[in-house]
């Protein structure tokens, strides 16, 4: 049967997630798989938060607030912002798709973003009906500003850029992207998905999104619960934007996306200052014994990394050796899946679980630890 489905919908491939737990359980018969392969918080959610859900959770015959009042109270005491210059959605994937719908018509729309990148930007692109212009990472993996600047004329709309990114884990610097938003043509906006903020906030070159948008620059933020504040599964990115196109997207998002549950767990988990610290340390930690552990290694290259994960190339094909790990119970993301072959994109764990990685990865590689 054929169906009227547009061909540009056709032409996209499904998202590969991480590969989930409890089919590595039940494909290999292990009892605690590790997943590390999703970038989530490996110290779980707050605390504070999962008590908040459950208190909201007799409340669900409710539909949720559309305008999540209490919570843009909340984002905008905690990070000094106008509530009209917030925007929060089902995930920043949620507010990526509904940038993608308020900024692009046609095939004449131009998107520029970095190659590899997160791949829900070029998803937006594609199905918006937009021309996407991808533009390979520099040699250090790290996002190429003046071939990205190069690739922006009269047509092109938005430019993504994930600071840090995913999957490289690199940052652009403050300067180098002051400078690049100067060479932008005017119309031009810049997204600065900061996903990973967190993580990158302590090293004084991290460019903020906010700082930006204060001082006049044409430029986006997104942040998500996701990550440092371990809400993956309820759902809450946040973001800011000049109110013109913050209204824009409250006008054409979906109005309940955002359920009362998530909007309840993300308040509560802004609170939690002693959770995000924690997940801070644990990350710096199990990093730094990543690192340690990785770097003596022959033949293995670990990219420079801001966020809560490594790009680690092994330097021969992924896939027999992601396969490998799985039968060792150790989920990793493959690098096969953004474009290079010879990588794969390692969570920060616990200790525990860092631990369970180094030597399913010892066995697998059938390397000696280094003395
Ligand atoms: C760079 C980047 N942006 C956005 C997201 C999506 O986050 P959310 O869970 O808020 O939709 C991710 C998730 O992995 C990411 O890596």
């Amino acid at each position: 049967m054929d169906f009227p489905l547009q061909p540009q919908v056709l032409a996209m491939k499904p998202y590969s997630p991480g590969k989930p737990i409890e089919e590595v359980q039940r494909e290999f018969g292990i009892d605690r798989p590790v997943k590390l392969a999703s970038n989530e918080n490996p110290l779980g959610p707050s605390p504070k938060a999962v008590r908040a859900i459950q208190e909201a959770a007799a409340g669900i015959h409710i539909y949720p607030t559309a305008d999540c009042y209490r919570l843009r109270q909340k984002l905008s005491q905690t990070f000094d912002v106008p509530p009209d210059q917030l925007m929060i959605g089902n995930g920043s994937e949620e507010l990526i798709h509904v940038l993608g719908q308020i900024f692009l018509g046609g095939p004449e729309d131009e998107v520029v973003v970095g190659d590899p990148s997160f791949p829900r930007y070029a998803a937006a692109t594609r199905l918006a009906g937009a021309t996407l212009r991808p533009v390979p990472l520099d040699s250090g993996l790290r996002h190429d500003l003046s071939a990205m600047a190069s690739q922006c004329n009269e047509k092109t709309k938005l430019v993504f850029i994930a600071n840090p990114n995913n999957p490289t884990g690199t940052i652009v610097f403050r300067d180098d992207l002051i400078s690049f938003l100067r060479d932008l043509p005017a119309q031009v906006v810049t997204v600065l998905d900061e996903a990973y903020f967190e993580f990158a906030a302590h090293d004084a070159r991290m460019p903020h999104s906010l700082e930006l948008l204060r001082s006049g620059e044409r430029v986006i933020g997104l942040r998500t619960m996701s990550k440092a504040y371990g809400l993956a599964a309820a759902r809450i990115g946040y973001g800011w934007a000049p109110s013109a196109i913050a209204s824009a997207m409250f006008t054409a998002r979906e109005p309940f996306s955002v359920s009362t549950l998530a909007q309840e767990a993300a308040i509560a988990a802004l609170d939690d200052v002693d959770h995000a610290q924690a997940t801070l340390r644990n990350n710096a930690k199990g990093m730094e014994r990543l690192i340690r552990e990785l770097e003596t290694w022959p033949a293995i290259r670990l990219t420079p990394s801001w966020g809560n994960f490594v790009l680690v190339d092994v330097g021969q094909p992924i896939g027999p050796i992601f396969d490998q790990l799985l039968r060792q119970g150790v989920i990793v993301r493959p690098g096969n899946q953004f474009g290079i072959p010879t990588s794969m994109r390692v969570s920060i764990g616990t200790d525990e679980e860092m631990t369970r990685f180094v030597e399913a990865f010892r066995a697998v590689m059938r390397l000696e630890a280094p003395v």
